[in-house]
C-alpha cells in the first residue's frame, strides 16, 4: 500500500491558508466565537475530535460546554449502532429552533455516520438547518469546508476517498496525564456486522517516526500515559515498507522518557502474536491489561460473523496471555442476538464468560447496519428473547466483575490520578495499571501524579481506597 496516503505538504499548506483566513475573520470580531464539539463513539472518534478542536483553536475559536452558548455546534458522530445514530438525529433536530432564533449559528455534523451516503442524503433533505456535513475522509479539509460555511454556503463533503492520513496537526487534547495517539486508521477485516470498514476505509498505518515524535511531544508536555489507537492494532505496519511490527513499535514507544504507562486498543484475536504477548510481559511500561473482543462463544456464530478464529483458538490465546501475565486485567466485547444466533449459541457465550472470567465486558445487542453482509441474514430470536438473554448475561458478568474486584481488597495499587470525581468534588479518581477505576479522597495537587492507594471497598465497576 502506498505511503503517499499521507496528505501532501501542498494540500496541508492550502488548509493552513484557510485556517489563517478564518483567524482573520474571528480576530475581527469583538468576542471570540465559541464552538461546542460533541463526540460519539470510540476512542478513534474522540481522537479525531481532538484534531478538529486543534484546528478550531488555530482558527481563533474558544470552546463552550453547551450548544446554547455556541456560535458553532459540531457533532462528531458514530455509525456502529443505531442508538448512537438516533441520538445524533435527536440532537441535530433540537437545534432547529435555536437556528431559527439565531440564523448566524453554524451547525455541523461529521464522522462515521456522515460517511454513509444514505445518512448524508437524509441530512441534506430533512435537516435543512445543517450548514456543514462531512465524512471521516474529509477531516483534513475541515478548514476549507468551514471557511465556505462562514462565507454562507451550505457544504456537503461525503465522497468516499478510501482514507488518508494527515500529520502535523495541533491537537487540542484533554490535559495530562493521558494522551490518545492514533497509530493506524481503518479496518480490513469485514466482520459481517460491522460498518467500520465502510466508513473508515482500508487499513493504513502511520509512519513510526510520526508516532514517536508525537509520543515525545506529549511526554514533554507532561503526559504520563499514552494509549495507542487503531481498529486492529495488531496489523500495524502490514502496509508499510519498514517491516516494523506492532510489538516492535510498542517497545520503541516504551523507550520514550517521561511516558510511564503504555496501553493500546483494539486487538483482533486472529492477529494477537506471541511476539506481542512477549513484549507485553517483558516491557514494564506496557500495562498488564488486554481488551480482546470475542463477540460470541459459539463457533457457528463466529463463522457467520467472519471473525476468523474459533473459540478453542481464542481460549488458547487467553491461556498463553495468562501464563506470561497471571494478573492481567482482561476485557472483551460481546454481541447478543446476531442474526442466526440461537439460544444454544447464546449459552456458549455465557460459558465463555464463566470460563475466562473477564474483569468486565462491553456488551451490545446486535444492530442492523445498512450495507453490511449481516443486514440480509435471517434472525432466529425475537427482540424479547434477545433482551432476556442480554439481561441474563449482564447479571452473570456483574457477579464475575464484583468477584474479580473483591480480590483487590486490602491490596495497595499504584494509581495514576486523572482528576476530580464527577459526583464528589472531594474525591479524586484514577486508574490502576490494569485500567480499574479507583476513587479516593485527596488533594487536587495529586492530579496527574502517581499515588499508592490502599483499596478499602469494592463495587462492580470501581474500587475505593485511601491514599497512603
Ligand atoms: N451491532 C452491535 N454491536 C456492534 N459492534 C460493532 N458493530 C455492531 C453492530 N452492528 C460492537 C462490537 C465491536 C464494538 C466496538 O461494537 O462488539 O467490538
Ligand atoms: Fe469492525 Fe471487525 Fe474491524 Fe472491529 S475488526 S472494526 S469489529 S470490522
Amino acid at each position: 500500500m502506498p505511503k503517499d496516503r499521507t496528505i501532501s505538504a501542498e494540500e496541508m499548506a492550502q488548509q493552513k491558508d484557510y485556517i489563517n483566513k478564518i483567524k482573520q475573520m474571528t480576530d475581527a470580531r469583538e468576542t471570540k466565537p465559541l464552538a461546542f464539539v460533541e463526540t460519539y463513539g470510540c476512542q478513534q472518534n474522540s481522537s479525531d475530535s481532538e484534531k478538529l478542536k486543534g484546528m478550531l483553536d488555530e482558527m481563533g475559536f474558544g470552546f463552550c460546554e453547551s450548544p446554547k452558548e455556541a456560535d458553532f455546534v459540531l457533532y462528531n458522530t458514530c455509525a456502529v449502532r443505531e442508538n448512537a445514530e438516533l441520538k445524533v438525529f435527536g440532537n441535530i433536530g433540537a437545534l432547529k429552533h435555536q437556528k431559527r432564533r439565531n440564523p448566524e449559528l453554524m451547525v455541523g455534523v461529521c464522522g462515521c455516520m456522515m460517511q454513509q451516503p444514505h445518512i448524508a442524503e437524509t441530512i441534506r433533505k430533512k435537516y435543512t438547518h445543517v450548514d456543514l456535513c462531512f465524512g471521516t475522509h474529509a477531516l483534513y479539509r475541515f478548514p476549507q469546508l468551514l471557511y465556505d460555511v462562514m462565507k454562507k454556503q451550505r457544504v456537503f463533503d461525503n465522497a468516499n476517498e478510501d482514507g488518508s492520513i494527515f500529520e502535523d496537526v495541533a491537537y487540542h487534547r484533554d490535559g495530562p496525564p493521558l494522551a490518545k495517539i492514533p497509530i493506524m486508521y481503518g479496518c480490513n477485516n469485514y466482520c459481517t456486522y460491522c460498518i467500520v470498514p465502510y466508513v473508515r476505509g482500508r487499513e493504513r498505518s502511520r509512519d513510526k517516526e510520526h508516532i514517536l515524535a508525537e509520543v515525545r511531544a506529549v511526554a514533554a508536555e507532561g503526559y504520563k500515559e499514552v494509549m495507542l489507537l487503531g481498529q486492529n492494532v495488531n496489523s500495524y505496519g502490514n502496509d508499510l515498507a519498514d517491516g516494523l511490527s506492532f510489538a516492535q513499535l510498542l517497545r520503541e514507544v516504551c523507550r520514550v522518557d517521561g511516558i510511564e504507562r503504555v496501553r493500546f486498543m483494539t486487538s483482533h484475536p486472529k492477529d494477537l502474536s506471541d511476539e506481542l504477548i512477549a513484549a507485553m510481559a517483558e516491557e514494564e511500561k506496557i500495562c498488564k491489561q488486554l481488551h480482546l473482543p470475542i463477540q460470541s462463544g459459539s463457533d457457528r456464530v463466529l463463522k457467520l460473523m467472519n471473525r476468523k478464529y474459533t473459540r478453542a483458538q481464542y481460549m488458547e490465546l487467553i491461556r498463553k496471555v495468562r501464563e506470561r501475565m497471571p494478573d492481567i486485567v482482561l476485557t472483551t466485547d460481546i454481541i447478543v442476538g446476531f442474526p442466526g444466533e440461537t439460544n444454544e449459541d447464546f449459552e456458549e457465550t455465557l460459558s465463555v464468560l464463566k470460563e475466562v472470567a473477564y474483569d468486565s465486558i462491553f456488551s451490545f445487542i446486535y444492530s442492523k447496519r445498512v450495507g453490511t453482509p449481516a443486514a440480509s441474514m435471517e434472525d432466529c430470536l425475537t427482540d424479547e428473547e434477545k433482551h432476556q438473554n442480554f439481561d441474563r448475561m449482564l447479571a452473570l458478568q456483574n457477579e464475575i466483575s464484583k468477584r474479580k474486584n473483591d480480590m483487590y481488597l486490602n491490596t495497595v495499587q499504584r494509581v495514576l490520578t486523572e482528576g476530580v470525581s464527577k459526583t464528589d468534588a472531594a474525591v479524586l479518581t484514577g486508574r490502576t495499571e490494569g485500567g480499574k477505576v479507583v476513587n479516593f479522597a485527596g488533594d487536587t495537587a495529586l492530579c496527574g501524579r502517581f499515588v499508592d492507594v490502599k483499596i478499602t471497598k469494592t463495587q462492580t465497576w470501581s474500587l475505593f481506597g485511601e491514599c497512603l
